[in-house]
This record gives structure tokens, C-alpha cells and sequence, in this order.
């Protein structure tokens, strides 16, 4: 596996490359799990070459605390990504990706996906997100990208900066399914902050979504997201952002389902200043 630091290096290597082979892409920000080794492996599979980056991005950070308290992993990163039969690892740092600073910087147009969910509870995440990849993706220009439908909302966001920037014909958006711990915790960088109490407490969050997936019927359907509000307050959340179902493809919320409508279930909760996200595809 070969290392990059700098962008024009790595962007002129594979430039090299990708006249003979096909390149996937995963970025990430590090403290490497099973979800991530996930895409990984899709990567390295569908194409002759697999590159991934690590990169901690600040931008989309809008709780500096959560930046703070962002697991850091590297070394162990590495030799994961490496075991994975990864070919190229990009560890850029943060002067190189935002040559002019993190500030007064371009505004990505994402119309109604920032207005709702995550785009309502962390505002300004998608935004530094769209920096990121958009940076990432001009840099190494790959034939497929790999992302985990564990951060659904942040694949539309992404899905529409592909078609903002243009490379929507050149990119294949690949979305894997999300990685779960045995008791249905959806494997994340920042489990790794939960005390062992609060781990026993995460599952409730899978163990919500499960319930109304397999529970909602055609109608009215608060009492289902009420149902799992409840559950988690009495397994200990302390906070819960939202609980929501929503059109699947859009993420406009449904409050009266059709039975027919495509839909999907996302939530939102802390534990201690740990905040949880997963959602779940009612009707794939
Ligand atoms: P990060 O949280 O490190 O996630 C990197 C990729 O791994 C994302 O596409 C995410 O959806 C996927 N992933 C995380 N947990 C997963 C799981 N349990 N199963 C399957 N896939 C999972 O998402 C980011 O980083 C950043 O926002 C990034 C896109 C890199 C931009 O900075």
C-alpha cells in the first residue's frame, strides 16, 4: 500500500493509473470499524484499485466538543486499511485540503435535504461535508465511490454535490448496507465513547427502528415514532433530536403512509454528550 500525503502527488499517480484501471474511492475520517472495512473490501472487489482516505474533517464538525472528543486511531487505521488490500491511503492534512483557510468558504445549493433531520439538528454539517468531498473527489477523480447507508441523508447530500459539481456522469455512487454489532448497534467511530453502561443502552436505538419497521401498518403513524420516543427516554437517552419516517427517496416526512410509499426510518439520541444516529428501510 502506498501512502500519500499530498494531494498533487496522489492526484498525478492516479492520473497515471486510471488510464489502465478502474479506481474505487472510500473516504472516511478514521477510528476504523468493521462498517468501514465494509466499503473497503466492496471497493477493492469492484475495482483494480482501491484508495482510501483518512481525514478528520473540521468544517463539518458544527459541536467543537464532538471534534475535540473524535476518536484518533492512526496507527491501527493503517494496518486495518492495509489489511483490507487497500492500494493507496490519502493522510492529507488540513492546510492542504483548505488552502485558504476553513472560513468564507463556497455554499453548496442542497435546497430542502439541509432543512430537515441532520440537516436541521447539526446546521452547517452538510455544508462541511460537500467542502470535503468536493476537494476529496477533484483529487482523486474515482470511477466508483463507496459510502454507508448507516449515514443515509449524508449519501443524498452527496449524491446531489456530485450533480452540483458536475461528475455526476463520471462517479458511481456504490451505497453499502450498514454493519451492525451482534445486539443490532450500528457499528460507529463514536461507540467507542460510550461508558460500558451506556453501550448496554445504545442497542435500544436498533431495537426502536426494528419496532417500527416490523410493527407500522398503512395510516396515521406518530404512534409508532411516539412508541420508539418513549423507549428510548425509559432506556436512559438523555436527549432525543428526532425520530422520524420519511419518504425514502426524498426524506420529506410522512406522517399518514399509504402502505405503497417507499420509506425509511431515522433517528437521532444522545447518551451522555454521545450522539447516535441509525435509520432503517421499512419497505426496501
Ligand atoms: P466516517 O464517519 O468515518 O464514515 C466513512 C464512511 O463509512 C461513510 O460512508 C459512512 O456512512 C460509512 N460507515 C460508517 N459506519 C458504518 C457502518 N456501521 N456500516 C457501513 N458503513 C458505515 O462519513 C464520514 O466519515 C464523513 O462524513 C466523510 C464522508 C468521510 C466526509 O468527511
Amino acid at each position: 500500500m502506498i501512502i500519500f500525503k499530498k494531494p498533487l502527488a496522489l492526484h498525478e499517480f492516479l492520473g497515471r493509473k486510471k488510464v489502465k484501471h478502474q479506481t474505487g474511492f472510500v473516504p472516511t475520517m478514521g477510528a476504523l470499524h468493521a462498517g468501514h472495512v465494509s466499503l473497503l473490501n466492496a471497493a477493492k472487489k469492484e475495482n483494480d484499485l482501491a484508495v482510501a482516505s483518512i481525514f478528520i474533517n473540521p468544517t463539518q464538525f458544527n459541536d467543537p466538543e464532538d471534534f475535540k472528543k473524535y476518536p484518533i486511531t492512526l496507527d491501527k487505521d493503517i494496518a486495518m486499511v492495509e489489511d483490507a488490500g487497500c492500494d493507496v491511503l490519502f493522510l492529507p492534512p488540513v492546510k492542504d485540503i483548505y488552502v485558504t483557510g476553513t472560513t468564507n468558504l463556497e455554499h453548496y445549493d442542497l435546497g430542502f435535504l439541509e432543512t430537515v433531520l441532520e440537516g436541521k439538528y447539526r446546521p452547517g454539517h452538510f455544508q462541511g461535508v460537500c467542502q470535503v468531498v468536493h476537494r476529496l473527489l477533484e483529487i482523486v477523480l474515482p470511477h466508483n465511490l463507496y459510502l454507508g447507508q448507516k449515514d443515509y441523508q449524508q449519501c443524498m447530500v452527496i449524491k446531489k454535490l456530485v450533480e452540483l459539481i458536475g461528475l455526476d456522469k463520471k462517479i458511481k455512487i456504490n451505497i453499502c448496507p450498514t454493519l451492525r454489532e451482534p445486539d443490532g448497534l450500528a457499528m460507529s467511530s463514536r461507540n467507542t465513547r460510550l461508558s460500558r453502561v451506556d453501550r448496554a443502552k445504545a442497542t435500544t436505538i436498533s431495537a426502536g427502528l426494528r419496532y417500527i419497521k416490523e410493527n407500522i401498518k398503512p395510516g396515521e403513524i406518530n404512534c409508532y415514532t411516539d412508541k420508539m420516543k418513549h423507549m428510548l427516554l425509559n432506556n436512559g437517552f438523555d436527549k432525543i433530536d428526532y425520530v422520524e419516517v420519511a419518504n425514502a427517496d426524498t426524506l420529506h416526512l410522512v406522517e399518514h403512509w399509504n402502505g405503497s410509499e417507499k420509506i425509511v426510518a431515522l433517528a437521532a439520541a444522545f447518551l451522555n454528550d454521545v450522539r447516535l444516529i441509525d435509520n432503517m428501510v421499512i419497505n426496501p
